[in-house]
């Protein structure tokens, strides 16, 4: 029997025809450069990226860390549509028998399919899309039933991975580059609805502004392309209810005159 060393790669699959692409490469200021290369079976687009850049120009820049779904850093736009890379068949993507692959749309391209994410990040800060414990969190775990409103609603958004790929549909970023977006505006609304976080007056404040919830258009592309079948259009709605309603809010300032004795 041979015994077969962990680190070597199998083969590839046998040939079954011919794959153009063209892929972006250079900054914000490249061009599409020309590949062709085989098809396999089975083959995934990141699959594609890998076989050029080892079989044909070792120079090309791309991510990808788990190659199965987990980490979100393979996503690109292929052929008009953002998705991750290795978990997209090329058969699925194809458009005849090309496929198109450029970098996430709405961050700086760093160079050829890596974006900067810096301003991606940046948002979820801005939003405070992080846990506030507070000044005195209680030593003991806090129970929260897995079957409360509040609860589940948190559910609903938390297995975001932060891939970028809603943020690259995102049309309102596109024209405001300081919308803080679908997957910063998600966060905070599994944070709102986290029942142990006591920053919930400065959250709902950061995501209430100008370049907040408010500015979402419910279009849905975020919602139709996050490959975690995530909602954050139903995530930002909740957020524009919560923020109409919060003390002090216009919204509340205008019902407590209505309700006045
Ligand atoms: S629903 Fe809102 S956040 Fe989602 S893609 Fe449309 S405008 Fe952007
Ligand atoms: S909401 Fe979905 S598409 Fe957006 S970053 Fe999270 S996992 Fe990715
Ligand atoms: S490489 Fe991790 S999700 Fe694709």
């Amino acid at each position: 029997m041979t015994m077969t060393s962990p680190r070597e790669r199998p083969a590839p699959q046998p040939a079954e025809g011919t794959l153009h692409v063209r892929v972006w490469r250079g900054a914000a200021d490249g061009t599409f450069q020309d590949f062709t290369l085989p098809r396999r079976a089975s083959q995934t687009v990141l699959d594609v990226v890998t076989e050029i850049q080892r079989t044909q120009d070792p120079t090309l820049s791309y991510r990808f860390a788990c190659r199965v779904g987990m980490c979100g850093s393979c996503a690109m736009v292929v052929n008009g549509r953002p998705r991750w890379t290795c978990r997209t068949r090329v058969a699925e993507a194809l458009d005849g028998d090309a496929l198109v692959l450029e970098p996430l749309r709405n961050m700086p391209v760093v160079k050829d399919l890596t974006v900067d994410m810096t301003p991606f990040f940046e948002k979820w800060r801005d939003a405070h899309g992080y846990f506030e414990p507070g000044a005195a969190p209680p030593e003991d775990f806090a129970v929260v039933r897995p079957d409360s409103p509040k609860r589940r609603a948190a559910d609903a958004g938390v297995e975001c991975i932060n891939c970028g790929v809603c943020y690259s549909a995102c049309d309102v970023v596109a024209w405001n580059k300081d919308y803080l977006g679908p997957a910063a505006l998600n966060r905070a609304w599994t944070l709102v609805n986290d029942e142990r976080d006591q920053g919930q007056a400065a959250r709902l404040a950061a995501v209430s502004g100008d370049a907040g919830c408010h500015s979402c258009h419910s279009h849905m592309s975020c919602t139709e392309f996050c490959p975690k079948d995530l909602g954050p259009t139903f995530a930002i709605a909740g957020l524009k209810r919560a923020t109409a309603t919060a003390p002090g809010a216009p919204l509340s300032r205008l019902l407590a005159r209505l309700v006045k004795p």
